[in-house]
Order: structure tokens, then sequence, then C-alpha cells
């Protein structure tokens, strides 16, 4: 009998002390097509065992010095043998003896005397079994492996989709030129810093890519104004969480994307919009960003107004730490920029609208 699925023979490792036992065992063995090696002890057994792992062992119990089971229990203790199949081959018929073989991690017990037939069907189900799992394992870690590949690129596949979303709406206004890559930037580091999950940083990072997305239903005159904005177009400006929202509330992100995106200009007091959402019905993603929208936007410059600076800035979400902004974020924030010396990768920008 051969191993089908490599076409090689299947070696085994006969283990017996009496030399006739062994010789017959091999013997059998041998004219069945396996490759055969013999060890007359536990000790060459081992050695064997580990200088190149067998297919499996057809191992004796009594033998001198070291007894079958004791090398069984080497056997599972080696990672290069754990998982090699073997079957006891022993005179010892009590079932106390067969019990403890098992616990050991044997896969089979054939008493002497044996049946020739029924020894050598056991072997060979039990090699079929034992090439059967290590296929299985073959296949489930291939699997594993393509399958993570997949959700890696459907990942990087989502973060440029979102990258691109981002560029349109910052297109129609150079303005707002990198602003949401820098929120989201700023965002993350805080999140960091607040040690939340990575799960958990990898939708703000998203979130914050495309907070203001919904400012693609802005008129771009509006953006771009050199100007203080009226009521009626501040008003317009207003709406953009709630048209960002309406883009992405459809999308099925593992992150609750649309309702950060809707919640990034709430404020604790709930003098924020557009809902007027207080402290604990605003998502924490939704409130890192806004502290990180609130930093880049005074960081730099507006098309009616020079960039105000870092330290104006840090001022600024102190001054409204608890009341308008997250104290955690806030903390977060301030710890980045003075003690940590964080600095922002992106290019330097200006967002055209306090919004
Ligand atoms: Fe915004």
């Amino acid at each position: 009998m051969t191993d089908t699925s490599t076409e090689k023979p299947a070696s085994i490792l006969v283990v017996d002390d009496t030399p006739a036992s062994l010789k017959l065992l091999t013997d059998i063995m041998k004219v069945e097509g396996y490759e055969v090696r013999s060890a007359i002890n536990g000790e060459l057994a081992l050695h064997a065992a580990f200088s190149h792992a067998p297919d499996l062992v057809l191992l004796d119990i009594r033998m001198p010095e070291m007894d079958g089971f004791e090398v069984c229990r080497r056997l599972r203790e080696a990672p290069e043998t754990r998982n090699v199949p073997v079957i006891f081959v022993s005179a010892a018929s009590e079932t106390e003896e067969k019990v403890r073989g098992f616990e050991l991690g044997a896969v089979d017990y054939v008493t002497k005397p044996y049946q020739r037939n029924e020894l050598i069907a056991r072997v060979r189900t039990h090699l079929e079994l034992h090439e059967l799992r290590h296929h299985l394992t073959e296949i489930v870690d291939r699997q594993t492996a393509e399958l993570k590949e997949s959700e890696k690129k459907l990942k990087s596949n989502l973060v440029e989709s979102v990258g691109l979303l981002a560029a349109m709406v910052e297109m129609r206004d150079p303005y707002t030129a990198g602003h949401q890559h820098r929120v989201a930037e700023i965002a993350v580091a805080i999140a960091r810093d607040m040690q939340l999950p990575e799960e958990q940083i990898e939708g703000i990072q998203l979130a914050g890519v495309l907070h203001d997305v919904g400012k693609i239903r802005v008129p771009a005159e509006i953006l771009s104004k050199p100007a203080r904005l009226s009521q009626t177009e501040f008003s317009l400006v207003k709406e953009h969480p709630q048209h960002g929202y309406d883009l992405l509330k459809n999308v099925d992100y593992p992150w609750p994307i649309a309702q950060i995106v809707l919640q990034h200009h709430e404020r604790l007091d709930g003098s924020g919009y557009p809902q007027g959402l207080k402290a604990d019905q605003i998502l924490l993603e939704a409130k890192i960003i806004a502290v990180a929208d609130v930093v880049e936007s005074m960081m730099t410059h507006r098309p009616y107004r020079p960039a105000l600076g870092i330290d104006a800035a840090l001022k600024e979400i102190q001054e409204h730490r608890g009341t308008l902004f997250e104290p955690t974020a806030v903390d977060a924030c301030v710890r980045l920029f003075r003690e940590q010396g964080f600095t922002l990768q992106g290019t330097a920008g200006s967002e055209s609208l306090n919004a």
C-alpha cells in the first residue's frame, strides 16, 4: 500500500524489543509496500523518529529501560513528531493498559497475537486519516491566508475609494485641500493616545477622511468665499453633516461612518448642529473628530483670516473642555502637541469655513 497523495510510499517506524516480533512486523509492512525502519528499543526508536519523522509508528509497550508509553509520550512532546499516529502493538490485553495508551495520544491498539489482515487494515486506515487531516490543515491554512489577503485588499480598496471621494470634495474648494486627511491624522493620533482599540481607530480614520464629504452639495462659491458668510450662506454650510450622512448612510461600512459624519459638529452642551445632541448622545468617534477638526482649522489659514496657530488652537479646545469638547479627547490632543512633539505629515493647507 502506498501513500496515494504523494505517490511516495508512506514511511513506518516499527518498534519492538523482541527480534522475531520486530522482523515479522517489518516484513509484513514491507510486503505492503511501505518504507520501513525498525528499532529494537525505545531510545533507538526516538532517535529514528526525530531524525526523520515517520508517517506512522507501530509501537510495542513492554520493553526494558524505556517502555512504549514513554516513547509515545516523548513523541507527543516533540513538535516534529507530535502529529505522527502511533499504534500500540502489545501482548498486554488489559483495558487499563489500552486506556493509558489512548490517553497518551495513541490512535489505535492492536493486541498480539494479531490477525495480519486486521493489522494491515488498521495501518492503512490511520495513514489515510492522518493524510486527510494533514490536507485539511493545509487547506484551512491556505484559505485563511487567502481570506486575510482579500480582506486586506478590500480594505485598501475601501481606503482608496474613500480618499478619492475626499479629493473630489476638496477639488471644488482649494482652501479645503488636505483638510480632511489632516483631521483624520490628528483624530487617529488622539484615538491612539486614548488607547482605543485598533478596529475603532480604523473607523475614526475613515470617518475623518470623509467628515466633510457633504460639502459636495454646498455651492463652491460659498465654500471659497474670502469673507465672513451671511446668515443664509452659513445655514447652507451647516447642512453639510446631513448631506454627508445622506451620501454615506447606505454604504455598508464595518463602522458607523455615516453617524460619525453626521455628528462631527455636535457639541457636548447641545449647542452644535444639526441635531443639537448632548454629551452621551454623541458618538466618541465624532467627539474626537470634532476636536481634531477645530484644531486643524485654527492651525491653517482661511480665505478670510490667516492661520491662528497651534497655541491658539489648543487654547480654544482647553477653554471649552467639558462644555463643547470631550475632555479625554482634549487632554489627548494637548498631550500630542505639547509633550509628544506631534506634527502633521500632510501638506499645509487651509479650510475655507468655520464649519
Ligand atoms: Fe465639517
